[in-house]
């Protein structure tokens, strides 16, 4: 089988990318990650990049006059590397059409709340001031909307009697690394089927 070169689109820790990075280094994806893309200098996921020899790629949307051509740069160095598949994690940024169109059915994104429930920013502290007992993450396709894509894989994490927020966060953030890497995998190994807003799993 042919290896996937996966393009990650980061704005900060990376703690994600970090994840996927590990989990193609030991062998449990058969993809390799091509190239690291961050809209943000400082983060740290391009210094994670960088430290396992992966080409870390800076783009400023203000050197761009509009989304259509910031995102033009990033096709044009995801297609560089060949990417077969567009893993956001951490981008705070909305995908445009411009990126949908060239990745129809090949951007993933990973959302630390169980969607449809609290998307947008800050979802663990949102599920944890409503009072949810369980959240979780989720790993979906991405369209155009805000965490609205396919869904993948789910995982659901209880919320504790004196938990705090970050408290919370940190055990979903547990999760994520666990299952975006699994997403990841069945992506590769071409046991995902899409069927209108479904997702099959063919394992
Ligand atoms: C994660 O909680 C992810 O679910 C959300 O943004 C956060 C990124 O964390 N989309 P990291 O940069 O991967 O550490």
């Amino acid at each position: 089988m042919s290896i996937l070169n996966i393009g990650v689109l980061a704005s900060g820790r990376g703690s994600n990318l970090q994840s996927i990075i590990d989990a193609c280094a030991a062998g449990l994806i058969p993809a390799r990650v091509a190239v690291v893309i961050s809209d943000n200098p400082k983060a740290y996921a391009l210094s994670r990049a960088s430290l396992a020899g992966i080409p870390a790629v800076h783009v400023w949307p203000r050197d761009f006059n509009s989304r259509e051509a910031y995102e033009q740069q990033i096709i044009h160095t995801l297609t560089a590397h060949n990417a077969g598949l567009v893993c956001l994690a951490g981008y705070m940024r909305l995908v445009g059409r411009e990126l949908l169109q060239a990745f129809p059915g090949r951007i993933l994104n990973i959302h630390p709340a169980l969607l449809p429930a609290f998307p947008g920013l800050h979802a663990q502290e949102q599920a944890w001031r409503y009072g949810v007992k369980y959240s979780g993450c989720t790993v979906h396709f991405v369209d155009e909307g805000m965490d609205t894509g396919p869904i993948i894989i789910q995982a659901v994490v209880p919320v504790w009697e004196g938990d705090t927020a970050d408290q919370l966060a940190e055990r979903i953030l547990a999760e994520e690394h666990r299952i975006y890497p699994e997403a990841i995998r069945l992506f590769a190994t071409g046991k995902l089927a899409l069927e209108g807003r479904r997702v099959r799993v063919k394992e």
